[in-house]
């Protein structure tokens, strides 16, 4: 099945407001007008209604890092899935191994979270992958099939080829140190075989992403995998020029 690509940027806790209009400014004469790609900036929750706006009119699409499950109530320091829509931003990263990592994210939060983003009208990215010790001890399968299941339990068959799942390989975020295309290859084609263990129609149209150290020089490789439909892009999507080299591996 063709799928159509789909390269996000994560700018994670990166640029102030100016920083980032200016970083927008500098991807739109790039990547503005590219209709064969999917292509998605993720900037942090002060910045999205400035990037929104500067975003307004072209094939950009602006995406938050995170949601809360509950659309309002008394959860200090979050944000909710209307008041993302509100301000016209167009889906979510949920999940990220930052996220699981260092904020205490769950599977089961996830199991809410990905089912409301959706309602909203928001697409999420679920994020999964392995630890370094996972994948030496053998349990990467194992682990990616609990939070692929937990993620997307909860969503309704007719939804489920809206979701976006990222396979992020925790050892390779910022490190430098992708995964080998064959590794990247076969954990996002295990990624998709558990999709389609919910329906098989939605596990061929869902959108697989590799995440994790891919830059402008391995782009190319990884991205012309069977089963790798695009990627998540955290520090080369900082720079103008390399995300727009990243979006151009994809077309
Ligand atoms: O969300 C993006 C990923 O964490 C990848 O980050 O490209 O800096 O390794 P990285």
């Amino acid at each position: 099945m063709k799928r159509k690509p789909f390269i996000a940027g994560n700018w994670k806790l990166n640029n102030t407001i100016a920083e980032a209009e200016e970083l927008i400014q500098g991807l739109l004469p790039r990547v503005g007008a590219v209709e064969d790609v999917d292509v998605v900036v993720a900037p942090s929750f002060l910045s999205l209604s400035a990037v929104v706006d500067s975003a307004r009119g072209s094939a950009v699409q602006v995406y938050a890092q995170n949601m809360h499950e509950k659309d309002s109530g008394a959860f200090t320091g979050e944000v909710s899935a209307p008041q993302l829509v509100d301000i016209d931003v167009q889906g979510v990263i949920l999940g990220h191994s930052e996220r699981r990592q260092y904020f205490g994210e769950t599977d089961r939060a996830l199991q809410l979270k990905v089912p409301r983003a959706l309602e909203a009208g928001l697409i999420p990215i679920l994020c999964v992958g392995e630890t370094e010790e996972e994948r030496e001890q053998g349990d990467t399968e194992r682990r990616l099939r609990h939070q692929v299941q937990e993620g997307l339990e909860k969503v309704p068959v007719s939804e489920l080829h809206r979701v976006v799942v990222a396979y992020e390989p925790v050892w390779a975020i910022g490190t430098g140190l992708a995964a080998t295309t064959e590794q990247a290859q076969e954990t996002c084609g295990f990624v998709r075989a558990l999709v389609q263990g919910f329906d098989k129609e939605a596990g061929n149209a869902v959108r697989v992403l590799y995440g994790g150290s891919l830059k402008p020089d391995n782009a190319a490789e990884l991205l012309s995998q069977p089963d790798i439909d695009g990627a998540l892009v955290g520090g080369a999507s900082l720079d103008a020029e390399s995300f727009g080299a990243i979006v151009k591996a994809a077309q």
